[in-house]
């Protein structure tokens, strides 16, 4: 197994585990698969620059072989340049407890420690027990903050966060 950020030719890649994501764990996206799945290539196109470009965004992706079995997004945060913000984890199904979880957030956390962010965040569902051990176990402490998941609205959120 290989984690590494996706590259500006893998548009295709990026779109097939992104979709593949919101089908199997739909409460855990603020998005809606049928949504997403019927965007034009230019808003995938979009996507891809905004985790490729240097300065921006990124994507790291767990391979095997030919096969995808994992991603997470770092991103920045837009209103606090000393701060970045994880989204969009995902492990395949059958896949899952086998530490890609844990390895795909170490190459975020890896990611943040070179942009010299001082703090990570995340939100996650209040009922998503195994996402919260898993960044529990990583060092990421639950604040007092709570939101709602968007498009699933009846799903409670809480911010967790990683001092750097
Ligand atoms: C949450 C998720 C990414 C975890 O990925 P994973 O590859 O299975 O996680 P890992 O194998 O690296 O697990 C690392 C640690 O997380 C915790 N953990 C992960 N899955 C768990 C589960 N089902 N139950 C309890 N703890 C769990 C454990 O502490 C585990 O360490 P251990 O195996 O040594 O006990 C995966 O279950 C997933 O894709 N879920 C659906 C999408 C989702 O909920 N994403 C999070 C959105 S905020």
């Amino acid at each position: 197994m290989k984690i590494r950020s996706i590259t500006a030719n893998e548009v295709s890649v990026l779109r097939d585990t992104r979709l593949r994501a919101l089908r199997d764990s739909p409460d855990a996206f603020g998005e809606n698969f049928e949504a997403i799945a019927g965007r034009p290539t230019s808003y995938w196109n979009d996507q891809s620059a905004a985790v490729t470009e240097p300065h921006r965004n990124v994507l790291f992706l767990a391979f095997e072989g030919g096969d995808t079995l994992g991603m997470i997004y770092g991103l920045r945060d837009p209103e606090d340049k000393t701060a970045g913000r994880i989204t969009g984890m995902w492990v395949d199904p059958s896949r899952r407890r086998s530490g890609i979880g844990r390895a795909l957030l170490q190459a975020v956390l890896d990611w943040a420690i070179t942009e010299e962010f001082k703090t990570v965040g995340l939100w996650v569902a209040v009922d998503n027990q195994s996402a919260i051990d898993l960044y529990r176990q990583a060092g990421f402490v639950v604040t007092e903050a709570r939101g709602r998941l968007n498009e699933h609205l009846a799903i409670e959120t809480l911010k967790m966060v990683f001092e750097l």
